[in-house]
């Protein structure tokens, strides 16, 4: 399972790609606007200079021309640039036509199988369907998740990956692992918090008390 961050904040992006578990990066409008950076394309080149993996940059126009002018001048920021669309017929149209060029494109705010079904259809490389927002409206984000493993996996000319996008806690991503997700793209709170756990601190504490009373170095 790939581990993308869902930031514009080039302090957490550098830190997270420390760890050497991260696998590449997703922003959005609004993310890039929370990070203060004035100056988008130069937000973004960093970025996919800092993390070899796909970095999303989304398009900001909705019709399908100005649309498509701004897809592929995002394509030509780096390689490793996946251009995010909207789930529209636009942005569908868009995605076709990238996507049979050989630029990956990551179709954002999902929220229905039958709309990861048409991002398939158009050739998607990633379809990002946004769990922690259909919870908020009483919906079962991770349902939707189940749903698009099962019917993708039913469609092997269907290569589309499975990115959950909208996560809120680490047990969003423990269950998008269960259903076998290939992608969980996640806030840097919730990358952090997936390393903790209360007995790894106890444990620690207390092996670190014992070596000491040992008296014993390893070096
Ligand atoms: O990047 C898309 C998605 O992950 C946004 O999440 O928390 O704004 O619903 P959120």
């Amino acid at each position: 399972m790939k581990f993308f961050v869902d930031t514009a904040d080039l302090n957490d992006i550098k830190d997270l790609a420390a760890t050497g578990l991260l696998d590449g990066v997703t922003t959005n409008p609004s993310l890039v606007a929370k990070s203060g950076h004035a100056n988008f394309i130069e937000l973004i080149k960093e970025i996919a200079a800092i993390v070899p993996g796909p970095v999303s940059a989304e398009v900001a126009a909705t019709d399908y021309a100005p649309m498509l002018e701004e897809a592929l001048f995002l394509a030509k920021i780096a390689k490793n640039i996946a251009v995010k669309v909207p789930l529209t017929p636009a942005g569908l149209k868009v995605c076709k036509h990238l996507s049979e060029q050989g630029t990956m494109v990551n179709v954002t705010l999902c929220f229905s199988a039958a709309q990861a079904i048409l991002a398939a259809k158009a050739g998607a490389t990633f379809v990002s369907p946004f769990v922690g927002r259909l919870d908020d409206i009483g919906e079962n984000g991770m349902q939707l998740i189940a749903d698009i493993c099962q019917i993708f996996s039913s469609y092997p000319n269907f290569t589309t990956e499975v990115l959950v996008a909208s996560v809120r806690h680490p047990q969003h991503v423990v269950q998008a692992a269960l259903m076998g997700a290939h992608v969980a793209t996640i806030p840097p709170n919730v990358i952090r918090q997936l390393f903790a756990h209360p007995l790894t601190d106890k444990g620690l504490a207390q092996f670190v008390a014992d070596w000491k009373k040992s008296g014993q170095k390893i070096l």
